[in-house]
C-alpha cells in the first residue's frame, strides 16, 4: 500500500476524485431523461464533451434490482469519466443506490438528483423539491458520502422559490462532503420559463471551494466563452444545446490547448460542421442505438432524429421520412438523399 492509498483507505477519497484530474474549465453533457443514453453520450464524447451524466435513475428501483434500473447505468469504457445520477429521498436506500454505483455499476462518480422540477418528482418530495427541505437533502449527502470512496455531486437550481436559497444550500452541500454542484440558473418555480440567470452561480463559485458547474441555456460556443468569462467557475453543462447538435462540443480539445484565449475572443472560429460529418455523425448514433438496445434503439431514435434536423430547410419533409424508418440503412438512404439540407 503507497502513501496515497493509505491516505485513501484512512477516509481521505484522494485518488479516486476524478475531478481534480479533469482540466478546466470542465464542458460537459448535462443529464437528460429519455435524452442522454449511452449512445447519445458516446456522440457527445466523439464530439469532445469531457464529461457525462447518466439519465436520473431511481435509487429505489437500484436497490431492488430493477432491471430497467440498471440498463440506465449502463456504459462504455469510452465514456469515462462517467457520473451516475441518483434520485431519491430516504437516506439509507441513496447510500445503498451509491454502493451499487460504485460497486456493481463501477462508475466514477455518483450525483443526486435535487433539481428535477417534473411534477410527478415534485409532489413525491424528489428532485427540487428537497431544496426546500435542506436538513434531510444534508443528511442524505452525509450517508452517502459515507457509503462510498468515488465522489459525491450534486445537480440543483437556485432555489425553490428564490434565486437567493442556492447560497445557503451550496454551503451545506460542501459541508456535508460534496465534491462537486451543478446549478442550472432557473428555480423550480420558473420550470423552464424566463432565462437562466448565472449571477446566482458566480456568486456560489466565489463561496464555495468544491467544484462549481453552472448550467442553462448555452446554445452555441460564444455562450460557453460568455459564461467563462464572468467568473471563475470551474466549468458549464450544456442539455437542451447538445440535443441534436453535438457538435456544440466540436473544439473543445482547441479551446483546452488556450483557455485563456478562447474566453477572451469570446470563441474561437471553429470550422464548420460539414453535412458530411453530420451525417456520419447521425448513422454513427443510429449504429450505437441498434447495437445497445436492438430494434428498440432506432425506435428510441427517432426524437434524436427529428432534433437533429431541426431548422433545416425541408426539416418537415426530412422529419416525416426520417422517423418511418427502423433500420440503419433506411436512415443512411433518407440522409443521403437529403445530404444538401443537413
Ligand atoms: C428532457 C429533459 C430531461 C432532463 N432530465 C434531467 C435529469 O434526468 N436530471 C437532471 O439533473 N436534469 C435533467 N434535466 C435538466 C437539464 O440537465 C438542465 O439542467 C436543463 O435542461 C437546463 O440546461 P439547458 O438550458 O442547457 O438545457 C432535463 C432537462 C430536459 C430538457
Amino acid at each position: 500500500m503507497n502513501i496515497l492509498e493509505g491516505i485513501e483507505r484512512a477516509g481521505f477519497s484522494f485518488m479516486s476524485n476524478f475531478w481534480r484530474k479533469l482540466d478546466k474549465p470542465i464542458i460537459g453533457l448535462a443529464p437528460m431523461a429519455g435524452i442522454t443514453d449511452s449512445p447519445f453520450r458516446r456522440i457527445a464524447k466523439d464530439w469532445g464533451a469531457e464529461l457525462v451524466y447518466s439519465e436520473m435513475i431511481s435509487s429505489h428501483a437500484l436497490v431492488y434490482r430493477n432491471k430497467k434500473a440498471f440498463e440506465l447505468g449502463r456504459f462504455r469504457k469510452m465514456e469515462r469519466p462517467i457520473i451516475i445520477q441518483l434520485f431519491g429521498r430516504e437516506p439509507s436506500i441513496m447510500a445503498e443506490a451509491a454502493r451499487i454505483v460504485e460497486n456493481e455499476i463501477k462508475a466514477d462518480g455518483v450525483d443526486i438528483n435535487f433539481g428535477c422540477p417534473a411534477k410527478r418528482v415534485v409532489k413525491s418530495g424528489h428532485g427540487a423539491a428537497l431544496m426546500d427541505e435542506p436538513q434531510l437533502a444534508g443528511k442524505i449527502v452525509r450517508v452517502m458520502v459515507k457509503a462510498i470512496k468515488i465522489p459525491l455531486s450534486v445537480k440543483t437550481r437556485l432555489g425553490e422559490k428564490r434565486k437567493t436559497e442556492i447560497y445557503d444550500f451550496a454551503k451545506r452541500m460542501e459541508e456535508m462532503g460534496t465534491k462537486a454542484i451543478a446549478i442550472h440558473g432557473r428555480t423550480l418555480k420558473q420550470g423552464y420559463k424566463g432565462s437562466a440567470d448565472w449571477k446566482p452561480i458566480y456568486k456560489v463559485a466565489a463561496m464555495v471551494s468544491i467544484f462549481v458547474l453552472g448550467n442553462g441555456d448555452i446554445k452555441n460556443q460564444k455562450d460557453i466563452a460568455g459564461r467563462l468569462s464572468q467568473a471563475k467557475i470551474s466549468g458549464v453543462l450544456i442539455g437542451r444545446g447538445a440535443f441534436g447538435n453535438p457538435f456544440i462540443f466540436h473544439g473543445v480539445r482547441a479551446i483546452k490547448k488556450d483557455p485563456e484565449r478562447f474566453i477572451k475572443n469570446e470563441g474561437f472560429e471553429f470550422a464548420a460542421v460539414s453535412s458530411n460529418e453530420r451525417r456520419e455523425t447521425i448513422l454513427k448514433q443510429a449504429n450505437y442505438a441498434l447495437e445497445t438496445k436492438g430494434k428498440r434503439g432506432l425506435i428510441e431514435l427517432r426524437k434524436h432524429l427529428a432534433a437533429y434536423v431541426k431548422g433545416s430547410k425541408n426539416a418537415k419533409e426530412i422529419r416525416s421520412r426520417l422517423v418511418k424508418t427502423s433500420t440503419c440503412d433506411e436512415i443512411e438512404t433518407v440522409l443521403k438523399k437529403y445530404e444538401n439540407y443537413l
